[in-house]
């Protein structure tokens, strides 16, 4: 789960590279790194923390042809300056940045110690440099030859990745990729080409962009690009336009996170004027022609697949959620059930393998995305938008909103009857009602170690989505679960002034309450009529506008504590690795 960069034109400097890597960061930030090849030389400069203080840029040459840059979220070896990336090999000649895991470096970097070769990391990595080096040991260093090379390491090389590599003295850049993704951006000056993990890093430069498919191997330059496929045969592919929305809101605030959720208003409208009917009404009718629907997910997709289920049954259609990592274990697909992928980032690897295992069993598979040209709406046979736009804070906020306003449309194409024109208003309404409030009660919460979140119905997945917000962004336990089950066991961890919060939306919920403050809870209502206050409406208004309560509870929080929080520690925003 890293970001990967390179570039080639005839004007690259520091500042470029690391402006770019910059827009990667959600990827991955413990470690830098930056590797600039000006023909004679390679230099590498790269360390630990985030971008800013990992490289140096006053020690790098002030311009080169090519350039690599990454942003590390190490899973071999610790964030270090040695681990960080680029890779070389013995001679510091062949650099590499990598994306994913080599499964069987152990045993390629034995066998290379044993023919000489020095290592200097702990990572899975370094092995590539090194098989680059011994391969073309002897050989001329010519196109030819380098992309034979790498072909040869392909065979080598068990795992996921994403790989670019520059050699010294060629003024291009050679990527190829299998399971991770990776996509060439191509400058419309005619003067500068990009490759990228995902097109966000490129996207302030240009619209246009290729993917690259598991076997491919490409190269750029600063002119031009071409792809191969497995046997080294040349492939044409045309770039394709993309549609990003990265418009600064007039809501900047001291965090993304903060910026995000109050960005919502503005993202739902966005949606409910560009998602398109048409792709929306194709995956209704496939939803139709289903016996039964399965929405698969990881973290906060989830819970907004647990939510779409409860709003798809409501409409009459059979749809369970399952968490992507589980999918093999307890689905059982084929012809008649319909696979929906939901994610933000398109990336997720266990989305990506629990749809891979949904279509060779036949099951049709659909996909739900934020980011566009990602893996996930690429492999799916059909995919919708939701039109957050660029979500760059771990924590999804906005994205979640969309993605359940998404299943609320759906939901009314089959017949439902609720009403989500107000919807932007009401989150609007929620913010201005209660951010006041809201900072008071996270000064109270601040020291809590454990936090129960209650809910039933649309809000369980509610209680889920509010506890995973406490967890991630503030690091305190937090458990969201069903109101009614509460008394099944968990009732045991009720002490004196343990807070719950109780999404309540009827009365049912007022008798489990009484119940558990009778055990001693300090209990925080949300609902219509309390001191944290949701407006009236349907049920999806209430539910994202009590997720909107959680959201910035979550955030007021971690500012509390003084947590990092658009960057929390041990997470990433793209998770591509299973
Ligand atoms: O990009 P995805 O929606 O597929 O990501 C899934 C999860 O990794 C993600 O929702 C994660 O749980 C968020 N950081 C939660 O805020």
């Amino acid at each position: 789960m890293c970001g990967i960069i390179g570039i080639t034109g005839n004007k690259v400097n520091p500042e470029k590279a690391i402006n770019m890597l910059s827009r990667l960061d959600y990827r991955g930030y413990d470690s830098a790194g930056i590797a600039l090849n000006t023909g004679e030389r390679v230099e590498i400069e790269k360390g630990k923390g985030k971008i800013q203080q990992a490289i140096n840029k006053e020690k790098l040459p002030n311009r080169s042809e090519v350039a690599l840059s990454h942003t590390r979220w190490s899973t071999h070896g610790e964030p270090s300056q040695e681990n960080a990336h680029p890779h070389t090999d013995c001679e510091g000649e062949i650099a590499v940045v990598h994306n994913g895991i080599i499964h069987n470096h152990d045993e390629l970097k034995e066998k290379l110690e044993k023919k000489g070769h020095e290592f200097c990391s702990d990572t899975d990595t370094e092995v590539i440099p090194h098989l680059i080096e011994e391969r073309l040991n002897g050989r001329e260093k010519n196109r030819k030859e380098v992309l034979k090379t790498i072909k040869k390491v392909k065979e080598q090389i068990k795992g996921e990745y994403a790989v670019v590599v520059s050699l010294k003295g060629r003024k291009e850049l050679y990527g190829f990729k299998k399971d991770s993704p990776l996509c060439i951006g191509i400058n419309p000056d005619g003067e500068e080409n990009y490759f990228s993990s995902d097109i966000y890093s490129f996207s302030h430069l240009t619209n246009q962009s290729i993917a690259l498919e598991d076997g491919e191997k490409a190269l750029i330059t600063p002119k031009g690009y071409q792809i191969y496929n497995g046997s080294l045969q040349k492939i044409n592919r045309q770039p394709e336009k993309f549609e990003w929305n990265q418009e600064k809101t007039n809501k900047e605030e001291e965090h993304h996170m903060l910026s995000e959720i109050k960005e919502q208003p503005e993202a739902v409208k966005r949606l409910l004027k560009k998602q398109n009917e048409e792709g929306l009404g194709r995956l209704t009718q496939l939803i139709k022609n289903h016996e039964r629907t399965v929405l698969t997910a990881s973290g906060t997709s989830y819970h907004a697949s647990l939510l779409g289920a409860h709003l798809l049954q409501d409409a009459g259609r059979e749809t369970q959620a399952i968490i992507a990592s589980e999918y093999q274990n307890y689905i059982k697909p084929g012809e008649k059930t319909l696979t929906i992928g939901v994610s933000q980032s398109g990336e997720t690897m266990d989305v990506v393998k629990a749809l891979k295992h949904a279509e060779q069993r036949n099951s049709t598979t659909s996909s739900i995305v934020n980011v566009p040209k990602t893996t996930i709406p690429r492999k799916t046979q059909h995919s919708v938008k939701i039109h957050a736009g660029q979500e760059i804070a771990v924590a999804s906020t906005k994205t979640f909103t969309n993605q359940v306003t998404t299943f609320a449309r759906i939901s009314n194409q089959l017949g439902e009857q609720k009403n989500i024109k107000k919807l932007p208003i009401k989150i609007e309404k929620t913010i201005n009602k209660n951010e006041e409030t809201i900072k008071d009660l996270s000064k109270q919460l601040k020291e809590e170690k454990h936090i129960y979140i209650i809910g039933e119905g649309p809000t369980y997945p509610i209680a889920r989505e509010i506890a995973l917000k406490l967890k991630e962004i503030p690091y305190i336990h937090a458990e969201g679960m069903m109101g009614g089950e509460l008394k099944h066991g968990t009732l045991a961890l009720i002490e004196n002034n343990t807070p719950v919060i109780s999404l309540r939306t009827n009365d049912k919920m007022l008798k489990t309450e009484e119940e558990i403050r009778s055990k001693g809870a300090k209990i925080i209502p949300i609902s219509t009529e309390t001191e944290l206050e949701i407006p009236e409406g349907n049920k999806i208004e209430k539910a994202l506008c009590t997720n909107t309560i959680g959201q910035l509870l979550s955030y007021y929080t971690a500012k509390e504590r003084n947590c990092p929080i658009d960057r929390p520690r041990n997470l990433a925003k793209a998770v591509t690795v299973q």
